[in-house]
């Protein structure tokens, strides 16, 4: 499963790429507001940091505003991946960008139907927002295997790209459901990696190692 971040904030691109383990990065409208920065300017430096598929968001509501944006938003690098909200404009939008050999994440998408009229508009990625279906007391996570079992039924190959992730356990059933990609912020980056029996453990190693002779 690919990882990517999902943040606007460049000093935590950073520290996640320092891990390595870092496949992409997803943004939003909010996510470039909390960044406090224009977004040309962090647009432009987000995707010289990444390597891998940047989402920059269109905010047009309608087909032909979108298209515009998107030829805007291709600018900005190679790797730009032009994200759609899932409205029949931005499927409309979504085939024709497709067409066109752009590639294009659908966005706030909260049913397996949804997903599957994604696909079929050809998306390269498909973004269920699992934690926001959590907040209104649905299982966001049920939708995952749902979708996936869909996409493979029909060989679709949209990727599953699981957004709105808020701790680890979305993470481990992201991957255990077979999502492509999960979209991880920052805070649950760092708590992934952590484990208090791996801090005890080596808090012990390194104590006993003091005692062995060389
Ligand atoms: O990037 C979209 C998505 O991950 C948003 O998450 O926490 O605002 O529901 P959240």
């Amino acid at each position: 499963m690919k990882f990517f971040i999902d943040t606007a904030d460049v000093a935590e691109i950073k520290e996640a790429r320092e891990l390595g383990i870092l496949d992409g990065v997803t943004t939003n409208p909010s996510l470039i507001k909390k960044s406090g920065r224009p977004f040309k300017d962090v647009a432009a430096e987000i995707c010289k940091l990444v390597s891998g598929p940047v989402s920059l968001e269109v905010t047009a509501i309608d087909c032909e505003g979108m298209l515009k944006e998107a030829a805007e938003l291709a600018g900005f690098g190679d790797n730009v991946v032009i994200k759609l909200p899932l409205i029949p404009e931005g499927l409309k939008a979504c085939k024709r960008l497709t067409e066109q050999g752009v590639k294009t994440n659908v966005t706030l998408c909260f049913s397996p139907v949804q997903a599957l009229l994604a696909a079929k508009a050809g998306a390269s990625f498909i973004s269920p927002f699992v934690g926001r279906l959590d907040d209104i007391g649905q299982d966001g996570m049920e939708i995952i295997p749902q979708i996936r079992q869909i996409y493979d039924n029909y060989g679709f190959d949209t990727e599953i790209l699981v957004a709105s992730i808020r701790n680890p356990v979305h993470v481990l059933d992201a991957a255990l459901a077979g999502a492509d990609v999960a979209t991880i912020p920052f805070s649950v980056f760092k708590q992934l990696v952590h484990h208090p029996l791996t801090d005890k453990g080596l808090a012990q190693f390194l104590k006993d190692w003091k005692e062995v002779k060389a």
